[in-house]
């Protein structure tokens, strides 16, 4: 069913209302988190709504048109599912639901390398679809090997991510005990108890792990490793060189996450990048860093036919993503509504999620009277 909406939650703020009573305290906080004091995730949102469009009333009605090209493929919205690790911990089988959704209603689901769904598995039920999300691997042979496994699996698109040279530090996981390396408390064990139809969809699940990476993990790794496999493994440098050598062996499109200066957008340019994605990892990392809203009109249309600029981190609805539109994006991705929507509604938070963004955008275009995303930019008040 792909019509599914459900009028008890037709925005991002009643998703998330919902999901703060489904999901533990520690899981909610976990997707909820900033870095630091928390102003980067405020700035984020708070810029972006302060873009201003203007509409043409007296000018024709129109019929919109909200399909996008993309990366030789036409998408069915200007926006998709940004990469979220271990969303199975937040909602069961939640990247399996939205990889599901994203397939069924055309637009592009990005699985995490640290998913608790195994690549295999998502690029089964995304029919092909779905997008990954790669950190460069430290070891050689891991990342040949997971290469090979993308290929294998037909993925397209990677999405390499540039912006984690460190953990985030996340006050409310390391209270919770979800800092590196991550333990279990009892408070951690009363609250998923006190959230039944979690706890049972869980128990359905089964305990989530990283199940792409679990063929690189020594066997019953204890938890205090994590760090040092993710270091030593997992997330490997990712300056121009090193981003380079990973280009050039990869045929299909190679998109760069997480910068939000022109500087770095150059760099993409050279090194034969076929997408960037203006992101602050949804201010997870650098608390006093840009929006990613600022990054993005700081390119002031400079790289529109060079190479393509995607945009996330603060995008909460239609509005937002027309506001990025407008300002230079060429397509928009969400990373915590759509984990809201999961928690919501279950299996069909995925689909209730694109239908309530699709509405909320086709509603900005009609008001605007803007048939199609690409002429987003004559509407922007400068
Ligand atoms: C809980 C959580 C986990 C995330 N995990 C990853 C990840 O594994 N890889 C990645 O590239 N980005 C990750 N991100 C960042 C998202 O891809 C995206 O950039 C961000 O969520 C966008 O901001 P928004 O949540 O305001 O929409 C994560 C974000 C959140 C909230």
């Amino acid at each position: 069913m792909t019509d599914f909406f459900d009028p008890r939650f037709p925005d991002s703020a009643s998703l998330r209302a919902q999901a703060q009573k489904s999901m533990p305290k520690f899981a909610f906080e976990y997707l909820e988190g900033g870095c630091i004091d928390e102003i980067g995730l405020h700035r984020n949102t708070n810029e972006l709504q302060q873009v201003r469009l203007r509409s043409e009333l007296l000018s024709p009605s129109v019929d919109v048109d909200t399909s996008v090209d993309l990366f030789g493929h036409r998408y069915a919205a200007p926006f998709g599912i940004a990469p979220v690790g271990l969303q199975g911990l937040m909602w069961p089988n939640a990247p399996e639901i939205l990889a599901k959704a994203a397939a069924k209603m055309n637009i592009p689901y990005v699985l995490s390398t640290v998913s608790s769904s195994s690549l295999e598995r998502i690029a089964e039920v995304s029919e092909g679809q779905a997008w990954y999300q790669l950190y460069n691997p430290t070891d050689a042979n891991t990342r040949e090997d997971l290469l090979d496994r993308l290929k294998a699996s037909g993925y397209q698109n990677i999405m390499v991510t540039v912006d984690v040279p460190t953990f985030g530090y996340r006050v409310n996981d390391i209270k919770n005990g979800l800092s590196m390396p991550p333990k279990m408390s009892l408070t951690n064990i009363i609250q998923m108890l006190t959230k039944p139809s979690w706890l049972l969809a869980t128990a359905l699940a089964g305990k989530p792990e990283m199940e792409t990476l679990k063929p690189y993990m020594p066997p019953n790794m204890p938890a205090d490793q994590l760090a040092s496999f993710m270091n030593n493994t997992v997330m490997g440098p990712v300056d121009f060189d090193a981003l380079k050598v990973l280009r050039d062996k990869w045929d299909g499109n190679f998109i760069i996450k997480g910068i939000v200066n022109p500087s770095d957008v150059q760099k993409a340019v050279d090194m034969g990048a076929d997408g960037v994605v203006l992101s602050n990892h949804g201010a997870r990392q650098l608390d006093c860093g840009e929006s990613s809203i600022a990054g993005l009109q700081a390119l002031n249309n400079q790289y529109k036919d060079q190479i393509k600029l995607l945009f996330d981190s603060g995008v909460r609805s239609g509005t937002d993503v027309a506001a990025a539109m407008a300002s230079g994006a060429d397509f928009t991705f969400l990373g915590r509504t759509f984990v809201y929507a999961a928690a919501a509604l279950g299996k069909n938070g995925g689909t209730h999620a694109i239908n309530m963004l699709l509405r909320q955008y086709i509603q900005v275009m009609s008001q605007l009277k803007c048939a199609h995303s690409s002429q987003l930019p004559q509407f922007l008040v400068k």
